[in-house]
């Protein structure tokens, strides 16, 4: 038979990616050596197998003690290049990413080498990758307001470099109103404003994100389908939700990629997008996500595209250039499938 020709990717955005997770063990290794780190495990193998998580807060002990291996503005360059070059491959045509600056800043790193060396790597992305991106900071909603507002007037140097802010780490009581005052500051800086909500807390913390901090995207909020009003309005107002399937899986906020509610979603008319969020931890990349859900849920071409379509939508991309990779996605052609046999 003859080969049927490599499928490319579906051009997409990735709109919820912490850069913290895209770690690859090998990266720890080569990192913690430079910086004279010892990593309590031998090799990146046995680093690999520490990856199995009972719930969200299990996943973030590890990933905020993998951060040590974090200290120096070249390190945060090689974490943003590894993953810049790997989203190229998956697809990707627009990236914007999250980074926790309170995992680094409570280790002595200032938030400048941070900023300043994501920015080596981000600041050529487009020329070198075909990649355009956003950097969205994100504050860890398990420590206090103040200590958010401290990270956002720290940040104040480097908005020129900042998209948005987001909120992130242990959901469940700490509820997005926690940090009303912060995202008030942040709007008032001319910031875009995301929050996750609905991933291990109840479907309250996505209406709580909408109405109090004025958020015009919701991570992962795959817990508004225990509320129908809550779908109805979310449908209703097209609020995007960056659903990410095997992160949803690996924290066990859903048993399996076969029980994702994605497909339900979608048919609901919720705006969904779908990313990797720690694709180092989960088991993939994006590209990996839209296959997973072809394979396990059945997904059609239609609805995959439909999915990229949304990511482009949904992004905070300048309108030429959402224009343009529209119409990329409308020129791309779908692979032949060979008929099962
Ligand atoms: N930080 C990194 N990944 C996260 C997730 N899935 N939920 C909350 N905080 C996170
Ligand atoms: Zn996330």
């Amino acid at each position: 038979m003859t080969p049927l020709p490599k499928a490319t990717p579906l051009p997409k955005a990735e709109l919820h990616l912490h850069i913290e997770g895209t770690l690859e063990p090998e990266l720890a290794f080569v990192l913690a050596e430079r910086n004279g780190i010892d990593l309590p495990y031998a090799t990146p193998e046995q680093l690999r197998s520490a990856y199995a998580f009972s719930d969200l807060q299990s996943f973030l002990d590890l990933y905020y003690r993998l951060t040590a291996v974090l200290r120096t503005e070249q390190d945060f360059a090689d974490l943003a290049e590894a993953y810049l070059v790997r989203a190229a491959g998956q697809g990707v045509r627009h990236a914007e990413i999250f980074f926790d600056p309170q995992a680094h800043t409570s280790r002595g790193v200032d938030i400048g080498t941070v900023v300043r060396g994501l920015a080596q790597a981000l600041d050529h992305s487009e020329e070198r990758h075909g990649v355009s991106t956003r950097l969205i900071l994100s504050f860890l909603r398990d420590l206090p307001a103040e200590d958010a507002m401290r990270t956002l007037d720290e940040a104040r140097p480097y908005l020129d470099r900042i998209s948005a802010v987001g909120l992130d780490s242990a959901e469940v009581g700490h509820p997005p109103a926690k940090f009303a005052e912060v995202y008030a500051a942040a709007r008032a800086a001319g910031l875009r404003l995301v929050a996750h909500a609905g991933e291990e807390g109840p479907p309250g913390y996505i209406a709580e994100a909408l109405d109090v901090l004025g958020v015009e995207r919701i991570d992962h909020g795959i817990r508004c389908l225990e509320d129908e009003d809550l779908v109805a309005r979310l449908v209703a107002e097209q609020i995007p939700l960056t659903v990410c399937p095997f992160s949803n899986v690996r924290l066990r906020c859903v048993d399996r990629l076969e029980d994702h509610p994605l497909p339900a979603m979608l048919a609901a008319g919720l705006l969904v997008t779908v990313s990797s969020d720690d694709p180092s931890y989960f088991g993939g990349y994006v590209e990996d996500n839209y296959q997973g859900l072809r394979t396990a849920l059945g997904l059609t071409d239609e609805q995959l595209r439909q999915l990229a379509r949304n990511s482009i939508l949904a992004s905070f991309v300048d309108e030429p250039r959402r224009e343009r990779l529209l119409a990329e996605l409308a020129a791309h052609v779908a692979p032949p499938h060979r008929p099962e046999a």
